[in-house]
C-alpha cells in the first residue's frame, strides 16, 4: 500500500506534523510526504501547456510527486489554517494538478485511472471556522479520483491544546489509518 501525504505545514515539529507522524506510525506499507514549504515545486503559471499536451511544462519535483499519484493507493491533504484556509504554499503545489482538470476538460481524458481513498487533516488555533478549508481539500483530492474520502480529521484549538493532545483528532487519526489499512 502506497500513501501520499501534502503537508500545508511549515512547522516541522508542529500539530500537523505530529499528526501526520501518528498517522505514518499506523499504516501499513510505505509513503511519500510533500512539504509544502520546502520542496521548491513551482506554482502553475497557467502556460496552457496541458490544454494539449499529457503532463506539464515545468520540469521540477512535481515530476516524481505525477508519478507517485499514478501509484499510489491513498493520498492525504494536512494543512494548518491560515485565514481558514488551507495554507498558501499548499495551494501553490497543488495548483500543479491543474494539468488533471485540463486533461479531462479539453482533451477527453481519464489522467489518473487507479482509484484513490482520501484523507483530510486540518489544525486551528480556534479563530473562525474550517469549513472553507474542508472544502477546498476536499475539491483537491476530488481532481485526484478519489473513490472515497474518510471522515476529516480536524484539531481546531492548538492555542490551548497541542493537535497531539486533542483525543478527538487522535481517534480520528486512527480511525484514518484503519480506513486506509482495511480497503
Ligand atoms: C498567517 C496565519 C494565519 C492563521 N489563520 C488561522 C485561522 O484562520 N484560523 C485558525 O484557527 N488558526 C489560524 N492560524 C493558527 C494556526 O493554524 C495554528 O497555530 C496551527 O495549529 C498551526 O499548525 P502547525 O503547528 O501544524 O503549523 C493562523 C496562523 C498563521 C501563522
Amino acid at each position: 500500500m502506497k500513501t501520499l501525504i501534502f503537508n500545508g505545514s511549515p512547522r516541522k515539529n508542529g500539530n500537523t506534523m505530529a499528526l501526520i507522524n501518528m498517522l505514518v506510525d499506523h499504516l501499513e506499507g510505505e509513503h511519500k510526504r510533500v512539504d509544502a514549504f520546502f520542496c521548491g515545486i513551482k506554482p502553475c503559471i497557467d502556460c496552457r501547456y496541458c490544454w494539449k499536451n499529457t503532463g506539464c511544462a515545468i520540469k521540477d519535483g512535481m515530476t516524481e510527486i505525477y508519478d507517485y499519484i499514478q501509484e499510489c493507493d491513498n493520498i492525504v491533504v494536512a494543512s494548518s489554517l491560515n485565514f481558514a484556509e488551507v495554507t498558501g504554499p499548499l495551494l501553490s503545489v497543488l495548483s500543479r494538478l491543474q494539468t488533471y482538470y485540463c486533461a479531462e476538460r479539453f482533451r477527453g481524458e481519464t489522467p489518473i485511472p487507479k482509484q484513490k481513498r482520501g484523507g483530510i487533516i486540518l489544525v486551528g488555533g480556534g479563530d473562525g471556522t474550517v469549513t472553507c478549508a474542508q472544502k477546498t481539500a476536499r475539491l483537491i483530492l476530488r481532481h485526484m479520483n478519489m473513490k472515497e474520502i474518510a471522515p476529516d480529521v480536524v484539531s481546531h484549538n492548538t492555542d490551548n491544546v497541542n493537535a497531539i493532545d486533542d483525543p478527538e483528532a487522535m481517534s480520528g487519526i486512527m480511525q484514518l489509518a484503519s480506513f486506509f489499512n482495511h480497503k
